[in-house]
């Protein structure tokens, strides 16, 4: 057995910030931020939720898959940045779904979340756990973000990713993932408040240390990412006998557009192969991926019988890379 995804859905928040905007907040521009990373706006929550979000993403991708929510019977949900602590942000979202039947559970595996969370899933279809599993990224990172610190406040969204994946007969392709712990202070996060500093009221005391909003090494990170990423993928290809002319997409998270040219380069693939939605959603964490396989899959741009590289990197230090076949 193994997990085939049958359906896929998004939500992102309606307001939106362009790089101009932010310039009023902090000194940067949008030429810089363009030039430097690729992202030219982002979407932050007003009134949306974490839950709200994953919600309406996982709604979406059972109707894409023709499932009613009584047929789950495992929703995922991978974030850090859930609305509240208990319960978890899955059992809230089998709650606003009505799915009764599904066990529910987050995972916190950062940007390489929604990659270990289909990795979970798919050993829970592949062992006969469960037969239609619901996994869902989504994130608030504007809440966890010092919308002072020009250094981290360019990069990150808001927004929510969905697949259902159904177990069916089929080749199972083995994973590949790491961790590092010794390298996660390149990106920590003490702790967490309900303020954003720009579409929610700021609490002035937790701007008093920054150690309460993302911090982050960007330099560190980009050196991770850039010599990891090839690293996995050439990785979970040798490890599976897949030839690189076989993949038809590598559908990587949404960090920086150099880091995927980089990862492209390294590869010596054609950058088509990597499609990129930063430049309208920047870094949505554990969203980035689910939201632009949903895009493609909206596009029309997945035929039945692709192969499909979903690599992911990030806090803990994390990363890693799956296969699957559309
Ligand atoms: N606008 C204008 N200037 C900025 C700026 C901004 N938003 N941020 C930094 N700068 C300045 C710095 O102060 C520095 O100035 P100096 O040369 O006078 O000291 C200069 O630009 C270069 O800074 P540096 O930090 O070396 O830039 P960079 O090329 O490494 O780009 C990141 C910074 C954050 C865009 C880049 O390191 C990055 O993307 N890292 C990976 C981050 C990531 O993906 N994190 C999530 C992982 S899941």
């Amino acid at each position: 057995m193994t997990g085939v995804i049958r359906g896929t859905g998004s939500c992102v928040p309606s307001y939106i910030i362009d790089n101009n905007a932010l310039s009023q907040f902090v000194d940067t521009s949008d030429e810089w931020i363009s030039e430097r990373t690729g992202v030219k706006r982002r979407h932050i929550a007003a009134k949306e939720t974490t839950v709200s979000m994953a919600a309406e993403a996982g709604r979406r991708a059972l109707e894409s898959a023709g499932l009613s929510a009584e047929e789950l019977d495992l929703i995922l949900v991978s974030t850090i940045s859930s609305d509240v602590i208990l319960p978890c942000a899955a059992c809230e979202v089998q709650k606003e779904l009505g799915a009764s039947n599904a066990t529910c559970f987050d995972l916190n595996g950062a940007c390489t979340g929604f990659v270990l969370a289909y990795n979970t899933a798919n050993a829970y279809l592949a062992g006969g756990i469960c037969k239609n599993a619901l996994i869902i990224g989504s994130e608030c990172l504007s809440n966890l973000t010092n919308w002072h610190d020009r250094g981290t406040c360019i990069l990150f969204g808001d927004g929510a990713g969905a697949a259902l994946l159904q177990g069916v007969e089929g080749r199972t392709y083995r994973p590949v993932t790491h961790s590092d712990g010794e390298k996660g202070s390149a990106l920590t996060l003490k702790s967490r408040h309900d303020c954003n500093g720009i579409t929610k009221e700021i609490n002035p005391l937790s701007m008093t240390d920054d150690a309460y909003f993302m911090q982050m090494d960007g330099q560190s990170v980009f050196k991770f990412a850039v010599r990891k990423v090839p690293e996995a993928i050439r990785e979970v290809l040798d490890i599976n006998s897949i030839r690189q002319e076989d993949v038809t997409w590598y559908v990587m998270h949404q960090a920086n557009r150099r880091i995927v040219e980089s990862v492209a380069k390294k590869l010596n693939e054609p950058l088509e192969k990597f499609p990129m939605n930063l430049q309208e959603y920047g870094n949505t964490s554990s969203a980035s991926i689910p939201l632009l396989l949903d895009e493609m899959n909206r596009k029309g741009m997945l035929r039945s019988g692709d192969l499909i590289v979903l690599a992911g990197f990030g806090a803990g230090l994390t990363w890693g890379a799956t296969i699957l076949q559309w």
